[in-house]
């Protein structure tokens, strides 16, 4: 028998999990003064004295950076170096600021006399900007200047966005110069998402989870991670939206509806994994019992109860209430009870 008392406790535990919960998280954001955002163009222009060159002249008198132009020219963002393409010109200065000082009096010749003498020759990359080293709304602005929320639309609530909001900026997700894949292939975004939530990989290696290292789910199936507008970052408008664009036949609107608990299916599931089967947030029929008192069964479709019904009863309430997602279909007593 499942007490009031039972109830009662289910939901104490429950409780003291989401308090340990909450408290886990409290504390990631440290809080630092958010500068007029003048303060932060400053320091994204870069040396006033020097003058911008373009790349040619950049790299004239040096191979040093040869691997790095190679990767830049073949990335979408190098495509715009063609001229004809009527883009706006992306090069090195772009982002390093403009380079006259750094090469100054730097010539071929000097760097092979250099070199036959065993002798590496750098720029004078200290009168470049230095991009480590900028605040991470700055280090942001740099790519925005460009990247407006017209230009991609994906940016728009870039800076509404919880990643924006904790000082994560573009250069966490982006490396530049990794190679010519500028974008973060849905693949590759689970381990990138999991350098930092290691709260979401625990969950997604619990023994119910969405297919996400199985290749099949990916983080930006459902989230936006420049900020979507929904909470969470959601791509979609809210949760059953997220959820139905893979689960349509969840979707609705049936003739009869669980009132409007199955809106949110975050009421019964957990989103990334659960320790209970099929994302469970409670096994039944803890699950169910949250809301529902428990019930007897003495007769069913005109008969008695079998004993393996009766059991069923204490385990399993979606044994007999399978359509729990909703139903077309009324129940013996013409109402809408999900048992078939
Ligand atoms: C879209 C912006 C952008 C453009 C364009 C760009 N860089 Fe960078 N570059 C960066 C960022 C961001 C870093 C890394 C800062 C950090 O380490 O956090 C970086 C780092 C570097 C470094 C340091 C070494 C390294 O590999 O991390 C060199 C050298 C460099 N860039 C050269 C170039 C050259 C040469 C070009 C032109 C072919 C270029 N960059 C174009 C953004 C850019
Ligand atoms: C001078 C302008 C400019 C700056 C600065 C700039 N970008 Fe770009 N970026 C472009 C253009 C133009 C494209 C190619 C067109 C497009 O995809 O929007 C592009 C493309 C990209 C792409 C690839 C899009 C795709 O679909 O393949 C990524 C990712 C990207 N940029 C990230 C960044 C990051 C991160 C920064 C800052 C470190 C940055 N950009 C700074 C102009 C810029
Ligand atoms: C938390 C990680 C993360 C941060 C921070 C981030 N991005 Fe992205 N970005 C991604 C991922 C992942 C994708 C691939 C999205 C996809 O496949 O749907 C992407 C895609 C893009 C694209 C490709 C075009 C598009 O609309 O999908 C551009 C351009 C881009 N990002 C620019 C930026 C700029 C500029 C910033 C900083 C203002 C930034 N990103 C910050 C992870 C990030
Ligand atoms: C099937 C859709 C789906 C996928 C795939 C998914 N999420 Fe989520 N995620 C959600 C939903 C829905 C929420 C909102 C949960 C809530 O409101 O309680 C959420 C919440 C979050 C949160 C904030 C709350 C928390 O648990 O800390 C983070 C961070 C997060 N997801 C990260 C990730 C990362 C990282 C990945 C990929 C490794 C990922 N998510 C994949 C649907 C998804
Ligand atoms: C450099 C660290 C870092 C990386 C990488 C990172 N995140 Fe985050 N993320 C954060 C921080 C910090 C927060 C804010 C604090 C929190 O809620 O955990 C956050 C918050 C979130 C949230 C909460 C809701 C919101 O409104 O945005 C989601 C969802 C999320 N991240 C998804 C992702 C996804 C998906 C990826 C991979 C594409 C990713 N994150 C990569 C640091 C990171
Ligand atoms: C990008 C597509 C996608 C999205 C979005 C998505 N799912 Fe799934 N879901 C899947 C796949 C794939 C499976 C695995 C199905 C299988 O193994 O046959 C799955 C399985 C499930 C299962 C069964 C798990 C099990 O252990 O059998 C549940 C429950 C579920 N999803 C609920 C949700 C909920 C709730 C949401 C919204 C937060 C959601 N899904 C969003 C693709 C998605
Ligand atoms: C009232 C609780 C409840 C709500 C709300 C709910 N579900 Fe479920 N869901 C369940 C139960 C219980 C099961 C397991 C049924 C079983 O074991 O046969 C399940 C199973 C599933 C499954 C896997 C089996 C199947 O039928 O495909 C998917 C997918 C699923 N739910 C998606 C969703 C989506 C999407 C939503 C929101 C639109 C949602 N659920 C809302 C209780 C709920
Ligand atoms: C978050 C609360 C909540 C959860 C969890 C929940 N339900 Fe419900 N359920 C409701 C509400 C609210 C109604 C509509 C109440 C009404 O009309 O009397 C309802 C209606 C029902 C009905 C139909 C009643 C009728 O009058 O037609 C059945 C049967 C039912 N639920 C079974 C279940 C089962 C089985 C589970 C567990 C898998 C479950 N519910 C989980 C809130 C919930
Ligand atoms: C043995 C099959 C069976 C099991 C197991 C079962 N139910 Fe039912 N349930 C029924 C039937 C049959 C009805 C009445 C259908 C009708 O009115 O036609 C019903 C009706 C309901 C109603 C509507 C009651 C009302 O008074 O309007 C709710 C709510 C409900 N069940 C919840 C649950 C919950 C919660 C569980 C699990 C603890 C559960 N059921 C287990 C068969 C079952």
């Amino acid at each position: 028998m499942f007490t009031r008392e039972h109830q009662l406790r289910e939901s104490f535990l429950t409780m003291m999990a989401l308090l340990a919960f909450l408290s886990g998280c409290a504390g990631l954001k440290e809080s630092k003064t958010i500068l007029p955002i003048r303060e932060y163009e400053k320091m994204i222009v870069g040396n006033l004295d020097a003058d911008y060159i373009g790349t040619q002249n950049c790299l004239a008198a040096c191979h040093e950076h040869d691997r790095l132009r190679l990767a830049f020219d073949a990335s979408t963002m190098g495509a715009q170096l063609q001229k004809d393409s009527g883009m706006p010109l992306v090069d090195c200065e772009s982002c390093h600021g403009p380079g006259s000082l750094a090469v100054k009096g730097l010539t071929p010749e000097l760097v092979e006399t250099n070199a036959g003498k065993g002798i590496r020759t750098a720029c004078d990359f200290q009168t470049l900007i230095d991009l480590k080293s900028l605040p991470a709304t700055a280090q942001s602005l740099i790519c925005l200047k460009c990247h407006t929320a017209n230009a991609t639309f994906n940016l728009h609530n870039w800076n509404a966005g919880l990643h924006a909001v904790n000082e994560v900026s573009c250069f966490a997700c982006h490396n530049v110069h990794a190679g010519p894949d500028l974008k973060v292939t849905p693949l590759a975004s689970g381990q990138l998402c999991f350098t930092c939530h290691q709260s979401a990989q625990a969950q997604f290696s619990m023994p119910s989870h969405h297919p996400l290292k199985e290749g099949r789910v990916f983080c930006v199936d459902c989230h936006n991670p420049h900020g979507g507008f929904a909470d969470q970052g959601l791509l979609q408008d809210g949760i059953k939206e997220t959820c139905v664009q893979c689960h349509p036949d969840k979707r609705g609107p049936f003739l009869y509806e669980h009132a409007d608990v199955v809106e949110n299916c975050l009421n019964c599931h957990s989103p990334h994994g659960s320790v209970n089967s099929k994302l469970l947030n409670a096994r039944e029929p803890f699950l169910c019992l949250q809301c529902h008192e428990g019930h007897r069964i003495n007769k069913e479709e005109g008969g008695s109860i079998s004993a393996e019904r009766a059991r069923a009863f204490y385990t399993r309430c979606t044994d007999c209430h399978s359509t729990i997602h909703g139903s077309d279909v009324p129940s013996t007593a013409g109402g809408g009870r999900f048992i078939r």
